[in-house]
């Protein structure tokens, strides 16, 4: 799997800044761009057969099937870990920059962005959800009386949420990002990301999210 992680990213995007001084050079922001935008979809790639895993494991749950309880409740902690992957905080940076540009941009394509696909918001509900979700599991594996009809209406409303998410990204921001953003924009992009992934990985929020995802990673090629 071509798994690069947030280090990797900053490396790439430090390289960008040093070589530019003042404007970045179009084709540099080019390649910032496509760089962040081809590992935001390799991404996806990954959440989609978690996602998956999730929804096969969350049926069995509904169902009275489940008797492993662990990957379900690996599953539950990497989405409620989310917010502290790269990937949510890297869309984030670029949606609140795409939405200041087409603020200025006068063929209109601004004046409904927020309507036609709120991203940041989208971030902070399933935080929420899978934050919620991850609540469950854990009492559930403590004794509790288990929540079953609750947690599996949970999880398909979830699981329902992250797809339409994905394929709004990839039908909507994608492309937008991709025709409005400017070479500035890029420059500025490349500054915010830095500090921001510099702040979590000395946090150490980025290296624990890593850790989660590798363990789930063993765990779903184990299970196969
Ligand atoms: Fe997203
Ligand atoms: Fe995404």
């Amino acid at each position: 799997m071509d798994r690069k992680g947030p280090e990797s990213r900053l490396r790439m995007t430090s390289l960008a800044n040093n070589q530019a001084r003042g404007a970045m050079p179009l084709q540099k922001s080019e390649a910032v761009m496509n760089a962040l935008v081809d590992e935001l979809k390799s991404d996806h790639e990954r959440f989609r057969r978690y996602v998956s895993a999730f929804e096969r494991e969350t049926t069995l749950l509904a169902n009275g099937e489940l008797s492993d309880y662990s990957l379900i409740q690996q599953l539950a902690e990497f989405f409620s870990a989310l917010p502290d992957e790269a990937h949510h905080k890297i869309e984030d940076i670029i949606y609140v920059q795409l939405a200041e540009r087409l603020a200025d941009d006068m063929s209109g394509q601004g004046d409904n962005l927020h309507e036609l696909f709120d991203l940041c918001s989208d971030h902070q509900d399933m935080a929420a959800f899978a934050e919620t979700f991850r609540e469950g599991v854990a009492q559930m594996l403590s004794g509790a009386e288990l929540p079953r009809a609750e947690l599996a209406e949970l999880s398909v409303q979830y699981i329902q949420h992250f797809r339409t998410h994905m394929f709004n990204e990839e039908l909507h921001f994608f492309p937008l990002i991709s025709e409005f953003l400017t070479s500035d924009d890029w420059e500025q992009i490349d500054s915010k990301i830095e500090a921001v992934m510099g702040d979590a990985r000395l946090s150490g929020k980025v290296s624990d999210v890593e850790a989660l995802e590798s363990s789930l990673l063993a765990h779903l090629q184990s299970s196969h």
